[in-house]
């Protein structure tokens, strides 16, 4: 084999350089065995070009013409540096920021105390498109980090051979688990589309900064099924979520749809739109679980405490309460009585 690696490789690499410094009209010509036909600084003036270097090929792939690419370099640069300071910055500045919010404010009560009546607030659809989402979210985020921070995080940590056994595993769940996220995805937007459009009450729920910034004049701002806030959080997920299909799949069949810089667009868009997704999804996460009482029965049992339904979404509950047939007033928590309001009257 060291006639490969003394002969043909320096070969083939004098033959390449030379037929790209000669243009596409050059002759290609090298003797095996014969030195090759560029020196080290010869290498380096092609490697440091502005331009783009072509050579000839005479199979129909273009594209394996390119010798020199000199946006690759700025690519690599983003990939193993830029995007990295970037997503750490958004990561954990979001994770910092929701740990100061919850130092200072702690958890967001009901205030009127728990009703004890629970009513209906997703349904078990509506649940599977939810969590079909959110558990492939989790698992894309985390295999997707891999990726990103594995090399400079995990090499030292594990050693080369367990970190190229978790990356082969973690790029395998990475793709995999795109189905059950994108299938989930359209779900949610078949099923809650309506229900996110854009509309008046939603300026005076952000003028009041959602309540979470301190009282506005009446207390609560008012708010349909879902509030501001959370339609922010639908057309995010729901952009980002096809954007990220997209370019995930293009860079999933390589080359299939875009060229080489096609190709680099593509992981730019993809990398950092994870960055944001993560981040935004580490607030959502936050207000539905810790942040604030009673929000999580709405996707973790279905349904939500009266009490807590009129505090955030007041408009919603009187829509509720008519279908319901509901008579009397929401009343504070009678220790151990909790009612289910599928259908019926109370
Ligand atoms: C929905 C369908 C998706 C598909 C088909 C997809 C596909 C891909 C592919 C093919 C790669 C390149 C992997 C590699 O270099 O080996 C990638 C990278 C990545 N993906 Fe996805 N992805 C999807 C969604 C997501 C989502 C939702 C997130 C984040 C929440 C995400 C986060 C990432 C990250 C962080 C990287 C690494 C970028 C880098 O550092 O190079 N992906 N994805």
């Amino acid at each position: 084999m060291t006639w490969l690696k003394k002969v043909l490789l320096p070969a083939l690499l004098g033959l390449v350089l030379h037929a790209g410094a000669h243009g596409a009209q050059a002759q290609l010509y090298q003797v095996p065995g014969q030195a090759p036909a560029a020196s080290k600084d010869e290498v380096q003036i092609y490697m440091d070009r502005e331009s783009e270097l072509r050579g000839i090929v005479s199979i129909p792939d273009r594209k394996l013409s390119v010798l020199v690419q000199p946006e690759g370099r700025e690519w690599r640069e983003w990939r193993t540096s830029t995007l990295r300071i970037v997503a750490a910055v958004l990561i954990l500045g979001m994770i910092a920021a929701v740990l100061i919010f919850y130092l200072f404010k702690g958890t967001i009560r009901i205030e009127a105390g728990r009703s004890g009546r629970m009513i209906p607030r997703f349904n078990g659809l509506e649940r599977f498109a939810h969590w079909s989402t959110a558990t492939s979210f989790l698992v894309l985020a985390i295999s997707g980090l891999v990726v990103t921070f594995g090399r400079p995080l995990l090499i030292p940590l594990m050693g080369h051979d367990a970190f190229t056994a978790t990356a082969i595993v973690t790029t395998w769940l990475h793709n995999f688990f795109s189905v059950p996220f994108v299938v989930g995805l359209l779900l949610m937007i078949v099923l809650w589309i309506r229900d996110n459009i854009p509309e008046k009450s939603d300026i005076a729920w952000i003028k009041a900064g959602g309540g979470f910034l301190g009282k506005g004049p009446g207390g609560h701002p008012e708010a349909g099924r879902f509030n501001a806030g959370q339609k922010g959080v639908f057309w995010m997920v729901v952009l980002g979520g096809l954007a990220m299909a997209i370019t995930g799949y293009l860079m999933m069949l390589p080359f299939y749809v875009t060229d080489i810089s096609g190709q680099q667009i593509v992981h730019v868009i993809h990398g950092l739109g994870a960055a944001v997704m993560i981040a935004g999804i580490v607030a959502h996460i936050y207000i539905g679980t810790l942040g604030m009482e009673g929000a999580f029965d709405a996707m973790g049992r279905g349904e939500v405490d009266e009490n807590w339904a009129v505090e955030h979404h007041s408009g919603w509950y009187q829509t509720m309460r008519k279908r319901l047939g509901l008579r009397t007033p929401p009343r504070r928590h009678e220790i151990g009585e909790i009612d289910h309001h599928p259908a019926g009257a109370d």
